[in-house]
């Protein structure tokens, strides 16, 4: 389904995404097609899921891919990624944010339009709820260190092992476009400190 959000001049309750009884709810940040977040919509009917993405025709796959699956745990708003974390989500409502192979602006010029910064892990420390997790993966090394430094550096988060395996997490898109050209993927887990 398509999320249009009632008001964009306020914070939402969180019944206003999805308005049945509060699940836990996971945010993918940029979710392009809707690959990862529907097969994982698939595997976790108990949960609900909003995926994020700015580009019409992207936005439009992923609302598709929900519709065709039956996915009625799954919506998409189509919104630029920083306004959805500082004004509209509602405060301490997701279990999990993906950020998944985020724009790495690789020009030196560009790098202050990277997502990962200190506003953006504050924002994610008012969206998470207590214990709550972020989770991102980048083929680039030199965007993975500089996110790093700034997580790491981050009051609110703590980084947490993540094993291959250690639960159920579809490849993306774009992974796959890495992987079958040889690219290295980088991961890496936080939990909202105690
Ligand atoms: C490299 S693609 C990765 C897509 C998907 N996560 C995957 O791994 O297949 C990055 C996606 O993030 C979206 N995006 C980048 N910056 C954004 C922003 N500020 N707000 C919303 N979407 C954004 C892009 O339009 C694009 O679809």
């Amino acid at each position: 389904m398509q999320f249009i959000p009632p008001d964009y001049f306020r914070k939402l309750e969180k019944a206003e995404i999805f308005s049945r009884q509060p699940r836990q709810l996971e945010i993918d940040l940029g979710c392009g097609d809707g690959s990862f977040l529907a097969a994982l919509a698939g595997h976790h009917p108990e949960r609900d899921f909003l995926g994020i993405e700015r580009l019409l025709g992207r936005a439009r796959k992923a609302y598709r891919k929900a519709c065709q699956a039956d996915l009625d745990n799954l919506k998409v708003l189509r919104l630029e990624i920083s306004y959805a974390l500082a004004w509209l989500l509602p405060d301490h409502c997701a279990s999990r944010i993906h950020l998944l192979f985020p724009d790495p602006w690789p020009k030196k010029k560009h790098h202050k339009r990277r997502m990962v910064s200190l506003e953006f892990c504050e924002a994610l420390t008012r969206v998470l709820e207590p214990g709550g997790e972020f989770l991102l993966k980048t083929d680039d090394e030199e965007y993975f260190e500089e996110s790093m430094d700034v997580l790491t550096g981050s009051s609110g988060l703590d980084e947490v092992s993540w094993e291959d395996g250690a639960f159920f997490y579809p490849q993306t898109d774009f992974e796959q476009r890495w992987l079958g050209q040889g690219k290295t993927i980088q991961c890496s887990r936080f939990k909202v400190s105690d």
